[in-house]
């Protein structure tokens, strides 16, 4: 097994620092200005039931598998991935790739904060109105029109028009702020989190006790919660739930949590803080939407009442509109919106300055430690290159673009295909028992043998369907995908679909690259271990094949409109015998001295894949294709279901929360797994090396 580089890595100062860190980037602009429509425009309470599996049975544990391939391995994504399996270390640049391409756009978010920021407290010291301000549906005409037209200068279509400076400026503070957050390396990141993390939560405790406080709130809340069960049939609900889980827990892309462990001191607990983290993002994307679904609703009241009546529907866009238009454009109705409009837009930059800072970390990590240059010079290239990126995005057409690129990276192609790849990868070449009991040892609570499988097979099974299901959904879209069926090109699908095909091409090129990761491969001695098992490898890969191409024969069947129920039958055996074989053999001859035959790995991965396959064509074949979206019915009261999931999600919060910390908190007086600033130089034997 890979041996653990002795060497002395720079460390968090405290558990707390880490903690606050990872939370820091996990809760980000994700919790308060995406989940909310989200769960919104995705059947309402119904949208919890995937997104508690997503960020819970798939998200948790996948936080464990990172945080211990960063703790085992000492080193940010690529270098980790190559250290697992030499040819992997493209995985890692893949996902520091992306997110390197997602805080090019990130910033520009963050940036469009700062100016609101700015309008807010011009607001206050003024004492006048807010810019946007206005009543009735023309007020929120012209909410939109100050940040559509005022603000952005937006052009429609594809063209990108002028650079937009007053966009510019805010966008240079934005990546100022970040550089001056982490150019003195974790130490300081884990200081300045214990003011990111808290402030914004106070900010949103604020916006929530004022927003359930106003007259017509309960109407706001039932738009949020009331559950539309038939939500659950469309493979867009459960993409956007998982795609939203993995983004707001900085899963898989980006590679930031592998990194941030990275930094951990040998003795840090690992399970009990991927639990905290969890939660902790969850409860604060839940009470977000509280908030902001509760002041939509004040909202319509105050408007009702003035005789101008603007309903919730009206207002609730999503995306950018959500946070730019309807919220402010909400705020501005009610009394001292300025400086609520002031508390809003510090939360909203606050919250999303420590997210975009972890990714930069991230990145900067992955290349010092490929290439052995120094921070300070690395640091400020990442900036600059960003910055010029990020200046697409603040053209006139540039929000167009963001959203293309946005919604690819979240959709089908981004964060759960890198997920699968990275559970399928390490789960069948590699030896995640190694990493769980590496993660039991110093862990205040202890995983089983079921974390293997689930790392193994569940989650890449789940990944696996939700990717053909949804690819599948693309691919026959009736107005097309790259191409209307008038065979025009459709360009922002055109250029999405490319920033994903160039984006792992990139990553492959990088990794082929010579840097300090070279070295370390050469030391490993993995792959020296005698192979067992070549004739059940055999037969397992035989059969994922064989049943490989009997689905796909499926899929083109189904592209038809035939649906072939019978075959389906017979094309699960196979693939599940080649999963069992695999497992089995992996189980069997994965030792300190033998390793599972590459044919049996092989075998069973394709095993999983086709597994995957055939749950996306059991879901093609029982849901109908996806209507247009239905516009949302006018609701007034919070069903009675409602406030069961209101009371069932707080339950699962504060329960999970007070576990976590009374297991923390045992461990801590046993002193027991848990991170002793003073031990940093500690030199700790890895017994499983
Ligand atoms: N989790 C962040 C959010 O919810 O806004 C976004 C993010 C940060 C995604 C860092 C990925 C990442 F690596």
């Amino acid at each position: 097994m890979t041996e653990l580089l002795e060497e002395q890595r720079e460390s968090w100062g405290t558990r707390g620092g880490f903690v606050l860190a990872a939370v820091g980037s996990a809760v980000g602009l994700g919790n308060l200005w995406r989940f909310p429509y989200e769960l919104y425009d995705h059947g309402g309470g119904a949208f919890l039931i995937p997104y508690i599996i997503a960020v819970f049975v798939i998200g948790v544990p996948m936080l464990i598998l990172e945080f211990s391939m960063g703790h085992f391995t000492q080193r940010a994504a690529p270098n980790a991935f190559a250290r697992s399996h030499k040819r992997l270390e493209f995985v890692g640049w893949w996902s520091i790739i992306l997110g390197f391409v997602i805080i090019t756009f990130y910033a520009v978010i963050l940036a469009y904060c700062f100016s609101f920021l700015w309008f807010s407290i011009k607001g206050i010291v003024t004492g006048g109105e807010l810019p946007w301000a206005g009543e009735g549906l023309t007020g929120v005409e012209n909410a939109k029109s100050f940040f559509n037209n005022t603000y952005l200068g937006k052009i429609d279509g594809p063209s990108l028009g002028n650079i937009r400076w007053n966009i510019f400026w805010p966008l240079v503070v934005t990546w100022v702020v970040m550089y001056l957050c982490i150019f003195r390396g974790v130490k300081l990141v884990g200081k300045i989190v214990w003011l990111t993390v808290p402030l914004p939560w106070l900010m949103l405790l604020i916006l929530t006790v004022r927003g359930l406080t106003l007259e017509g709130s309960i109407e706001g809340l039932a738009y949020y919660l009331n559950p539309d069960w038939s939500e659950l049939t469309k493979a867009t609900t459960w993409r956007f739930a998982f795609g939203q889980a993995f983004f707001s827990l900085s899963l898989a892309f980006g590679g930031v949590m592998i990194t941030y462990a990275s930094f951990l001191h040998r003795k840090s607990d690992l399970n009990n803080n991927a639990a905290i983290i969890g939660l902790a993002d969850f409860g604060t994307s839940f009470v977000a939407g509280l908030a902001v679904f509760a002041t939509l609703g004040g909202m319509a009241f105050v408007t009702r009442q003035a005789g101008h009546p603007v309903a919730v529907q009206n207002v609730a866009e999503g995306g950018p509109a959500l946070a730019f238009i309807a919220f402010p454009y909400a705020l501005a109705q009610l009394p001292y919106s300025a400086w609520f409009s002031f508390v809003f837009f510090f939360a909203l930059a606050t919250l999303g300055i420590d997210s975009g800072f972890s990714i930069t970390e991230s990145v900067l990590a992955a290349i010092t430690d490929k290439t052995g240059w120094r921070r300070c010079v690395v640091l400020p290239v990442i900036s600059i290159v960003g910055l010029a990126i990020g200046m697409v995005y603040i053209t006139q057409g540039g929000l167009n673009w963001l959203g293309v690129v946005g919604d690819f990276i979240d959709g089908t192609w981004g964060i759960a295909f890198l997920g699968l790849l990275e559970c399928i990868t390490i789960g069948w070449l590699w030896r995640v028992d190694v990493l769980r009991r590496h993660a039991n040892e110093r862990s205040d609570w202890k995983l089983g043998k079921w974390w293997d499988y689930l790392i193994r097979i569940f989650t890449p099974v789940i990944l696996c369907s939700l990717f053909f299901w949804s690819l599948f959904d693309d691919l026959t879209r009736e107005e097309g995908f790259l191409r209307s069926p008038d065979g025009d090109w459709i360009l922002p699908n055109c250029v999405g679909l490319s920033v994903m095909i160039l984006v792992p091409i990139a990553a492959v090129l990088v990794s082929c690259a010579r840097g300090r990761g070279d070295l370390e491969r050469r030391n490993s001695s993995e792959m020296n271990l005698q192979a067992k098992g070549q004739f059940g490898g055999t037969i397992a890969l035989v059969l994922a094949g064989a049943s490989a191409v009997l689905i796909m024969v499926l899929f083109r069947f189904a592209v038809e409109g035939r649906h072939e129920r019978l075959l389906l039958c017979a094309s699960l055996p196979l693939p599940a015998a080649a999963v069992i074989i695999g497992n089995h053999l992996l189980n069997r001859h994965n030792k300190s001295d033998t390793r599972a035959s590459r044919l049996a790995r092989w075998g069973g991965m394709l095993g999983t894949i086709d597994i995957g396959g055939f749950i996306a064509l059991c879901l093609v074949y029982s849901t109908s294709k996806e209507s247009e979206h239905a516009a949302h019915p006018p609701q007034e009261q919070l069903s009675t279901v409602s406030y069961v999931i209101l009371g069932a999600v707080s339950l699962l919060i504060i329960c999970g929360l007070g576990w976590c910390f009374y297991r923390a908190l045992s461990a801590a007086n046993e002193d027991a797994g848990i991170q002793h600033p003073d031990e940093v130089g500690d030199e700790e034997q890895e017994t499983d090396a």
